[in-house]
């Protein structure tokens, strides 16, 4: 297990460009590979994730090849995925296990899903329980709510589900089980979650309604092939984003990345801390919305973060504990308690490595109450095998004045391959 050590910089400069977004490159594998004829993604995404994804097609008897450039994929239509012959291996990556769920269930044969210590340990009864309401056979450890999960394909039907979580994960799952049910599937959500499936779904033909609350489709859409440009993920972005706010001295530009406002919350949060963030050059490509994100050094100021943003910001609560332990004042973050089923307990782990930085941290069921002060300690801390967890506490450690540790950033390539280096590139010492 690898540990990676930075030190304390004057300021994060430059220009960057971040690599693909992972839940619309594990999308473009699945309809990519359901659709009928070619599609060509570029800006794919190479980190462990999505590969994972675009294995488990490969092992259902899909064409899929990568010139390093564009990755292409020779799709055989609804019903033209072949049994795989072994368990379908998801590494770390919910994404791809949730989503697979729902798409295997309505084949015409067996399957497997599992994935490493983290993801079996997981919560799948989120999806294993709609996806048995539309007449899915989906059998898994600890009572069928675990990994792996063991999946006999059989004929579906359309439901009428309200979600109980905003998962887009979840959304996702039962409308690639819908594709292939028959009727009509509704499914409603407390707040919007990521619209990433329904945008691709339009953009390879199919129609997906959404109204407030929710989205509705019906079985048997026939989806094209069709090419993709996959813009640089927010998420991966934010890391930079905070980077550049709470050292003084900087300014950094991250070029071509996706700001669909369901993922926009990680903007909207720290513009209310007071951030000096700026959207240059938007357009659209490929259903989705794209801009340069230009940022620069600010003071920051705790906030009160609850209700629909948390669901837009879900992936980037790690980043913003660093930023709130850079505010004036206390931020106060509850409704966020989805935080404790994502890759590791995300509350738990940030409170640890925080408290070790010297700030003052409260964790509660739902969130955590974060006391900005000056300057962090330089301390060791952990990523607890979380890419994200791993990536924050790199920032916090530049913005340190000393050397910080953290362990086992092995987990870092799940995401954002290269992420060392581009923190290094734009790093002035
Ligand atoms: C994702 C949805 C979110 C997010 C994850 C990617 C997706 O998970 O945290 O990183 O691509 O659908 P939930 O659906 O569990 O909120």
């Amino acid at each position: 297990m690898q540990s990676y050590t930075v030190k304390g910089v004057r300021g994060v400069r430059g220009e960057i460009t971040v690599p693909g977004d992972k839940s619309i490159s594990h999308r473009s594998i699945m309809l990519g590979s359901l659709a009928n004829g070619i599609t060509r993604v570029s800006g794919f995404l190479r980190g462990e994730d999505a590969l994972a994804t675009l294995q488990a097609f490969r092992d259902m008897g899909i064409e899929i090849t990568d010139d390093g450039e564009t990755v292409t994929i020779a799709g055989k239509g609804l019903h033209g995925l072949s049994e795989p012959t072994d368990v379908l291996d998801c590494g770390n990556s919910g994404t791809s296990m949730r989503l697979l769920a729902g798409l295997l269930a309505g084949q015409s044969f067996f399957s497997v899903l599992s994935g490493d210590k983290y993801l079996r340990n997981r919560p799948m009864k989120r999806v294993v329980e709609p996806i048995s309401r539309m007449g899915g056979r989906i059998l898994g450890r600890a009572g069928n709510t675990k990994a792996p999960l063991a999946i006999q394909g059989s004929p579906l039907k359309g439901i009428s589900y309200d979600s109980p979580v905003s998962s887009a994960q979840v959304k996702s799952a039962i409308m690639l089980a819908a594709l292939y049910a028959d009727g009509e599937t509704t499914i409603t959500e407390p707040h919007l979650s990521r619209d990433h499936s329904e945008r691709m779904f339009r953009h390879f033909g199919a129609s997906v309604e959404s109204f407030p609350g929710g989205v509705r489709l019906s079985g048997g859409a026939e989806l094209q092939g069709r090419d993709i440009v996959v813009p640089g993920d927010i998420s991966s972005a934010a890391f930079f984003m905070v980077a550049a706010l709470i050292v003084p001295g900087s300014e950094l530009l991250i070029k071509n990345v996706g700001i669909n406002p369901t993922r926009t919350g990680i903007l909207d949060i720290l513009c209310a801390m007071g951030g000096d963030i700026e959207l240059l050059n938007q357009s659209e490509d490929s259903g989705e919305p794209v801009a340069d994100i230009l940022v620069r050094s600010s003071q920051l100021k705790g906030i009160d973060i609850s209700g629909e943003v948390v669901p837009r910001a879900i992936d980037e609560f790690p980043a913003i504990c660093v930023a709130a332990a850079h505010a004036s004042g206390t931020t106060r973050v509850s409704g966020a308690e989805e935080l404790r089923v994502k890759e590791t307990d995300r509350i738990a782990a940030m409170t640890a490595n925080l408290r070790k930085a010297g700030v003052e941290v409260v964790d509660t069921p739902d969130g955590m109450e974060i006391v900005g002060r000056e300057r962090l300690e330089p301390c060791a801390a952990e990523s607890f095998g979380d890419h994200r967890i791993a990536m924050s506490m790199l920032v916090a450690g530049i913005a340190t004045e000393g050397e910080t540790t953290v362990s086992d950033v092995e987990c870092i390539a799940t995401s954002f391959p290269g992420f060392l280096d581009l923190l290094k590139g734009v790093s002035v010492s």
